[in-house]
């Protein structure tokens, strides 16, 4: 997804745009830019197609563009293919054909979102003699302000909102006025953006890592507001251009959480976290060996009146899920469905107050999801959170909000959010059991201590990562792998199918074992490599059947089953194991060998492990 960054202060804008969009290139991009005015002179942009190094080499890191109010850009392209002509900031007059170099415009602009209806404003606008050099929606959105500004003669806050009025999709755009020198003009919809003010600057970015190294001091500007920023200090409006006030937000983790702190790539330094992940997310869910949901505002009574779960996310969080839904029916006797929240939005399904509709998402901002949370509430269903980003949009759009503690998670690919939303749904199923009277105190008790020593198991795992390195090594040239299980252990092949080729690219799926020989089993043919997971103890033996009759049709064969089981070995050619505990809670350890087989592999390939092609780490488009 794009990303947007903005200074305003006393010092040089450019190098610090270029730090900023330096921390949010792991929401993907293919092209980026600045635009930076002195003064009251013109602004100037610059733009460059491919990594953010091309930007920094073009303008000496910055330093060959004075001016101390500035806005950057990193554009994930939605609209137009990666070009310099379509690469942000885009301008309200003309443009060359480089995308580059002084512009006399009025209003200079980013934008992270899609306009939907960019075309019939993009018609109105040409009728009012406009002309478009891009094939940007962003291009339309900036012009289109500058058309209210000049002929309505109104100040830039106006000028946005009756733009806001007009416009339909998301935004976060950040804009610059010739008028207003030293002022960046911001405005929300659906996007994530933040600002955050110190003593003489002011910032804006789309996440908090890429302000985090400036101040600490941050707003979460709503939906349909508009911000005003000068150096070390902000306005907000609403949409009738009253002015509202927003309270601060102190951010409390360190910047070391957003460094690499010594680990090739974030996603294994993510991986290593895990164990701490799950205790501070534990440790915010239990206390003194009793569950406490009380910060979620979820009731005991309110847990007791639920006769039906719906679980809607989308990707990995859609895999937590599917993991979850075998706990919370078998311990908590409730109906579970989980659907895909991209599916969701637009089916319709019959929802009432007793209907707990969960929506998991790490980013909080996941636009399929955040569109299935609406659709819930409006039909009249309890809402619940489960998310990593505190403040973020579907936290605070959720009648209920349970925190995970993962902390800042920048590789692209899930693994310390995803164990840590596991754990908090595995709390959550036992709470549900637990205040329905199906488990007794005692047997909650075994299930916080099986929940408790998790962390220390998987650090055990950790230990022995050498074999899954080693292991990535043999097959970092297979074509086709196929992760099969049965129950839970089928929820954990999904996850560890995405992990392995969202950052390999190898062609993987993932299969309920029972389901491979309804056709998808012509697919393997000679040292196809099969990936078994084997951690249910009463679907063991018809797992490794399905495995078996992949093997004799010529597949290679992984099993991943817990401590004990050495029979497997007698039947696969490579094996696995994971410390036993309580078996609901398995997926929390089988999937750490999945999560290395995936990054060993990936590094194995030599590939962008942190930043595959084509991914973003929140998909805040449709
Ligand atoms: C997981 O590795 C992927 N990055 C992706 O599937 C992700 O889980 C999905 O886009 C959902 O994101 P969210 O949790 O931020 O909503």
């Amino acid at each position: 997804m794009c990303g947007i960054v903005g200074y305003t202060g006393h010092v040089q804008a450019a190098p610090i745009l270029l730090d900023g969009l330096a921390r949010l290139e792991y929401r993907g991009y293919d092209s980026a830019g600045l635009a930076v005015r002195n003064g009251s002179s013109p602004a100037e942009v610059v733009k460059a197609i491919g990594k953010l190094y091309h930007l920094a080499d073009k303008t000496d890191q910055g330093r060959a563009l004075p001016g101390t109010c500035g806005i950057g850009h990193t554009r994930w392209a939605t609209h137009g293919d990666p070009s310099m002509v379509n690469a942000h900031p885009h301008v309200s007059g003309n443009c060359s054909g480089s995308g580059s170099g002084t512009v006399e415009s009025d209003v200079v602009g980013v934008h992270n979102g899609i306009i939907e209806n960019f075309t019939e404003l993009k018609e109105k606008l040409l009728r009012h003699g406009y002309s478009f050099y891009s094939e940007t929606d962003t291009e339309v959105v900036v012009k289109l302000v500058d058309y209210y500004y000049k002929k309505y003669k109104i100040g830039p806050v106006d000028a946005i909102t009756r733009t806001m009025v007009r416009v339909r999709g998301s935004y976060a755009l950040a804009l610059m006025f010739k008028d207003y020198p030293e002022e960046i003009f911001v405005a929300r919809k659906d996007s994530p953006l933040v600002i955050g003010t110190s003593e003489d600057a002011s910032f804006l970015a789309s996440d908090v890592p890429a302000i985090l190294k400036f101040t600490r001091s941050v707003y979460y500007i709503d939906n349909l507001q508009v911000g005003r920023i000068s150096p070390g200090s902000v306005k907000f409006y609403d949409l009738n251009g009253d002015e509202v006030q927003l309270p601060v937000t102190e951010i409390t983790w360190d910047t070391a959480a957003a460094e690499k702190d010594g680990y090739e790539h974030f996603m294994l330094k993510e991986i290593h976290e895990q164990p701490k992940a799950i205790r501070e997310t534990l440790g915010s869910l239990v206390r003194e060996g009793k569950i406490t949901l009380e910060e979620t505002g979820l009731t005991e009574e309110m847990l007791r009146g639920i006769s039906r779960i719906d679980i809607v996310a989308c990707g990995s969080a859609w895999h937590v899920g599917m993991a979850s839904q075998y706990v919370i029916e078998d311990l908590a006797r409730i109906p579970v469905r989980v659907e895909l929240a991209s599916e969701y939005r637009y089916r319709s399904v019959p929802l009432a107050p007793d209907t707990l509709v969960i929506v998991i998402s790490q980013s909080g901002e996941t636009a399929d999801s955040l569109a299935a949370l609406r659709v819930a509430k409006e039909r009249g269903a309890k809402t619940l959170a489960v998310v990593n980003v505190i403040g973020s949009t579907i936290a605070r759009e959720a009648d209920h909000t349970l925190y995970t503690l993962a902390g800042p998670e920048i590789a692209v690919a899930t693994t310390k959010a995803y164990s840590a939303q596991l754990i908090a749904m595995d709390v959550l199923a036992v709470q549900l059991a637990a205040v329905r009277g199906i488990i007794t105190e005692e047997q909650t008790a075994g299930y916080l201590a099986a929940l408790e020593a998790i962390p220390d198991q998987i650090g055990r795992i950790l230990e022995e990562k050498e074999r899954l390195q080693w292991f990535s090594s043999k097959i970092a040239n297979t074509h086709d792998i196929f992760f099969i299980g049965r129950g839970l252990d089928y929820a954990i092949s999904l996850e560890g199918s995405l992990k392995m080729k969202e950052i390999s690219y190898i062609h993987s799926e993932a299969y309920a074992a029972g389901e491979l020989k309804h056709g998808t089993i012509s697919l393997v043919e000679q040292n196809t490599l099969v990936i078994g997971v084997l951690t249910q103890g009463n679907l063991f033996e018809k797992t490794l059947s399905n495995m078996l009759e992949c093997k004799s049709r010529g597949a290679y064969l992984m099993g991943l089953t817990t401590n004990g089981n050495f029979s497997v070995e007698d039947s696969v050619n490579f094996t696995v194991y994971v410390p036993k505990t309580d078996e609901h809670f398995l997926a929390s350890l089988a999937i750490v060998p999945l999560q290395l087989l995936g990054y060993y592999t990936s590094v194995n390939r030599g590939l962008d492990v942190d930043k595959p092609r084509n991914l973003a780490k929140s998909v805040t488009v449709e």
